[in-house]
């Protein structure tokens, strides 16, 4: 029995302030995953000091936010803007942290010049395998290692299972991701390779990643684990398809990773976190710009006990949980799908707090300590 467990969320609600004696997320999790967070530049930079000291003292893994999508660090052809990534990794090596980089192809943040000739057109075959090819090999030989892993494709399939049309699928076909893994796998045969996409717990789209992932390993390519993101919300997704799409996804015998983990506490705009999605602002949507009402405070870290269980529960198969972020403040769903939206979806609020459900989390393990 868990003694803890029994006190109301709401009362932990108070005081969640983590002190130098509190296990630390790392610490709590070391059995189980790597526990990380997305980290974005100005973060690597110093403006945020509070969250630096969350981001060193809870987290063992950091992904890169946004500077090493192909906009910010390939962003004309054959010209590389590494400064920002160089950052983000040497932030990460001297915390001794599992650096994990993302993304080498994605159909979003890709760099204009990418797919397409000096007329506007797409690229031919050829020519787009070679800038692949070109892309992935400086990247990942910069970071030989120091990257434990990398996102190598993001975002490839639809939630019916069909492959999205990005300029990498109209002008290769499916054959793009298995080329991109093979690229990858070839540029650093120690570095882990992923796939990785949101609303993983479509049935469809889950049928296609496996056969996906199981056509990929029967060519002899490597693919080390599926990423789900766990972009999620209030009444998505449904806990029982995401463990289905869990052991799906282990049944392949590639590990999982919940790699973008936050959950939105807002009505439900919609259940994609495709970036491109944007609607007009509405009040509607914005009902606690002042802070989140305790009941729905208390929903939202009951959701996110149940989610935060069922990945302990398949701790044998999931390898890291990242959170897309560190604090409410400076997520990207405040402004996702519509801008000016005060959310709370991360591991610690505003004030730099650990939240109720993981405060709970780590008191818990510490009175089983005690009564061991
Ligand atoms: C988001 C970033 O958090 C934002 O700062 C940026 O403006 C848009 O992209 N899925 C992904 C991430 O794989 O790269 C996205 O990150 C969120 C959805």
């Amino acid at each position: 029995m868990k003694p803890f467990s029994l006190i109301p969320l709401t009362l932990l609600a108070i005081g969640c302030q983590t002190t130098p004696d509190t296990p630390t997320l790392k610490e709590h999790f070391n059995d189980d995953f790597l526990i990380g967070a997305a980290i974005n530049v100005p973060h690597v930079n110093g403006a945020d000091p509070k969250a630096d000291s969350i981001v060193t003292r809870h987290f063992n893994s950091i992904v890169a936010e946004n500077c090493m999508k192909s906009e910010e660090i390939h962003p004309s052809e054959g010209v590389y803007h590494w400064d920002d990534a160089d950052a983000f990794v040497k932030y990460g090596e001297e915390r001794g942290m599992a650096i994990i980089g993302h993304t080498l192809i994605w159909h979003s943040q890709l760099a204009p010049w990418f797919a397409v000739d000096s007329t506007g057109s797409n690229v031919t075959p050829d020519v787009l395998k070679e800038r692949m090819r070109d892309h992935i090999t400086t990247i990942m030989t910069r970071y030989k290692g120091k990257i434990k892993g990398w996102d190598v494709v993001n975002e490839p399939i639809l939630e019916d299972g069909s492959y999205r049309q990005s300029p990498f699928y109209e002008i290769l076909g499916e054959e793009y991701i298995p080329l991109a893994f093979q690229y990858a796998a070839e540029a650093d045969p120690d570095a882990e390779l992923y796939i990785n996409d949101y609303g993983m717990n479509a049935p469809a789209k889950r049928d296609a990643y496996v056969k996906l992932v199981n056509d990929m390993k029967a060519k002899g390519l490597r693919i080390d684990a599926i990423g789900m993101q766990g972009h999620m919300g209030m009444d998505y997704p449904d806990i029982t398809e995401f463990e289905k799409s869990i052991e799906a996804f282990a049944s392949t015998g590639a590990n999982v990773m919940i790699t973008e983990w936050d959950m939105s506490a807002l009505p439900t705009i919609s259940h994609s976190a495709n970036i491109s999605d944007s609607v007009v602002y509405n009040t509607q949507f914005n009902p606690y710009p002042n802070g989140l009402p305790s009941e729905i405070s208390d929903k939202w870290n009951e959701r996110m006990t149940a989610f935060l269980n069922l990945f302990k529960k398949h701790s044998d198969v999931i390898t890291r949980v990242t959170a897309w972020g560190t604090q409410d403040g400076m997520s990207w769903k405040n402004d996702f799908p519509m801008k000016g939206r005060v959310e709370y979806p991360l591991l610690f609020d505003r004030n730099y707090n650990l939240k109720p459900f993981l405060m709970n989390e780590l008191n818990t393990n510490e009175l089983k300590y005690l009564t061991k």
